[in-house]
């Protein structure tokens, strides 16, 4: 089964919590895009660069950084995500995890080498704008943002309200940056315990300022 199909059979309850999401997706390892973003920022040695896991959930991502020498900044509204990065985590790799708890539109971030949004800021609300703004605000020159935007057909719009975006406004939110590669996907794929059907509807977005 490919990394990306893998993603949609994690055990997550579709109208509940956060909390489920991240407890139930802590465990696994990074996905597809997460490769996809190491290939484009040349991440898998990192020697001390910055990153920001931007809506870290249970802590995958932010541990598959760690794991590749990354300093992270992870951010998550859930209390709970802290208790679950930090499980089982080496005094050496908890030193390079600076962790914040808090709304992507509030919280202070730093200057970044990567920041990597995977399915997150789309649940913004009515802080998406300022909150991708923040996000894409906070790469360095050189720097790149790796991440998922939803488009109209999305069943996580109806489902959770996601923001929808289409390409044209993808395409203008990083006109600053130096290279842009936006992937927009679209399919069926099993998803959730009961192994239903969903239609997925995002960008998967790579930029380099
Ligand atoms: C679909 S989950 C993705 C989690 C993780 N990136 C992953 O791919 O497994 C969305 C995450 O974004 C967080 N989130 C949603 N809205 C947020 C906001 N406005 N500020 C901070 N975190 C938020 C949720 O708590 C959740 O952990």
């Amino acid at each position: 089964m490919s990394d990306e199909l893998r993603f949609h059979d994690d055990t997550i309850t579709p109208n509940g919590p956060w909390t489920t999401f991240g407890a139930t997706t802590a465990g696994r390892g990074p996905l597809e895009y997460f490769h996809s973003a190491m290939e484009y920022v040349d991440g898998n040695d990192a020697k001390g660069r910055q990153a920001i896991d931007l809506g870290c959930g249970g802590g995958a991502d932010s541990r598959a950084l760690l794991a590749r020498g990354w300093k992270v900044l992870a951010v998550d509204a859930e209390p709970g995500s802290e208790r679950l990065l930090t499980a089982g985590l080496s005094p050496e790799r908890r030193a390079r995890l600076e962790i914040t708890i808090g709304a992507f539109h509030e919280v202070k971030l730093v200057p970044a080498d990567l920041v990597y949004a995977q399915f997150s800021l789309p649940f913004a609300g009515e802080h998406f704008e300022q909150s991708v703004r923040a996000a894409l605000g906070s790469v360095t020159e050189g720097g790149a943002f790796v991440g998922q935007l939803f488009g109209t057909h999305d069943d996580w719009v109806a489902e959770e309200g996601a923001v929808v975006v289409d390409h044209l406004w993808v395409e203008k939110s990083l006109r600053d940056f130096a290279h842009v590669d936006i992937d927009e996907r679209q399919y069926d794929a099993p998803y959730g315990t009961a192994n239903q059907t969903r239609h997925f509807h995002f960008f998967h977005i790579r930029a380099r300022r």
